[in-house]
């Protein structure tokens, strides 16, 4: 449970050598945290993030996580539940990006959507289900400004990640009732491997700054944080832009 201060003591990671994951997960490191749970598809590359974030009267665990491989995601959680106790806030961070071939590509295409889609909606469910048994927690999902409106570049990354939005938002409201909040956060482009030799998008940011955002709007409750701020009018506008002219733009 999260001590006086607001500062969880327990601390899953979903996606557990994500950049903008890790930076939430420093961001919340206090003197209160005992367990932190890397879930990573890579334990070796786990094992590295873990010695990143190493301090005394922490435990950090890595634990194998394949968020394609659904049919283990309740299992898994309720393991790390099983041995840590309760979960107070859960990170779900992991995606692929995909390039501008994957809408050409069904099986590449299938992947990315399996992952993204079907995969964090299983394992945001374990989560959910155990923090409700719990009666209190947190989830952060990582969503993206590139599901708010679709760019044509991208159409299956931007695709699953509108669909995880929507989801995380239903489930969020269903959840509130139980005593378990649901923040949505949705970055800009942000420097981080997923984006390693990309051009950078207007109003780029760090994972650092998306996790002060985020461990801010935790704090105050939100439901939803884009990062940076700005990005809300920003797409808000672009929402609106009639299809001929979004086309052209090149985003
Ligand atoms: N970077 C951006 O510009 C940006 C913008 C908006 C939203 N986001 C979202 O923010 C989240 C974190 O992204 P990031 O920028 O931190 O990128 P990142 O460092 O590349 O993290 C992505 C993570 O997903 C993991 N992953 C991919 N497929 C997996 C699978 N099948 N099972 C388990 N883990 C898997 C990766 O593990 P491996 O190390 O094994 O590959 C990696 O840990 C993602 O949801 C992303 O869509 C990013």
């Amino acid at each position: 449970m999260n001590n006086a201060l607001d500062e969880p003591q327990h601390i899953l990671l979903l996606g557990g050598t994500s950049d903008i994951g890790l930076a939430i997960v420093r961001e919340l490191l206090s003197p209160a945290t005992r367990t932190v749970v890397l879930a990573c598809r890579n334990t070796e590359a786990g094992e590295q993030a873990a010695a990143g974030l190493r301090h005394d009267a922490l435990t950090i665990e890595v634990v194998q996580f394949d968020g394609a491989a659904t049919e283990t995601h309740a299992a898994i959680v309720a393991d790390i539940a099983r041995r840590h106790g309760d979960i107070d806030v859960a990170i779900v961070a992991f995606a692929l990006l995909g390039d501008d071939a994957t809408a050409n590509d069904a099986s590449a295409a299938a992947e990315v959507a399996h992952v993204n889609f079907t995969g964090t909606v299983t394992a945001t469910i374990a989560v959910a289900n155990r923090l409700r048994t719990q009666g209190h927690g947190a989830i952060v999902l990582l969503s993206s400004v590139a599901g708010e409106r679709v760019r044509k570049g991208n159409p299956v990354y931007g695709g699953s990640k509108a669909g995880v939005d929507g989801f995380a938002q239903g489930l969020g409201d269903t959840l509130a009732a139980d005593g378990v909040h649901m923040l949505v956060v949705r970055p800009g482009f942000v420097h981080s491997a997923m984006t390693a030799g990309l051009q950078p998008a207007p109003l780029a940011t760090t994972p650092e700054k998306v996790a002060q955002l985020t461990v801010r709007a935790l704090r105050s409750k939100r439901r939803i944080v884009w990062a940076p701020g700005i990005l809300r009018f920003v797409l808000m506008a672009l929402r609106h832009t009639p299809g001929p002219l979004w086309r052209r733009l090149r985003l």
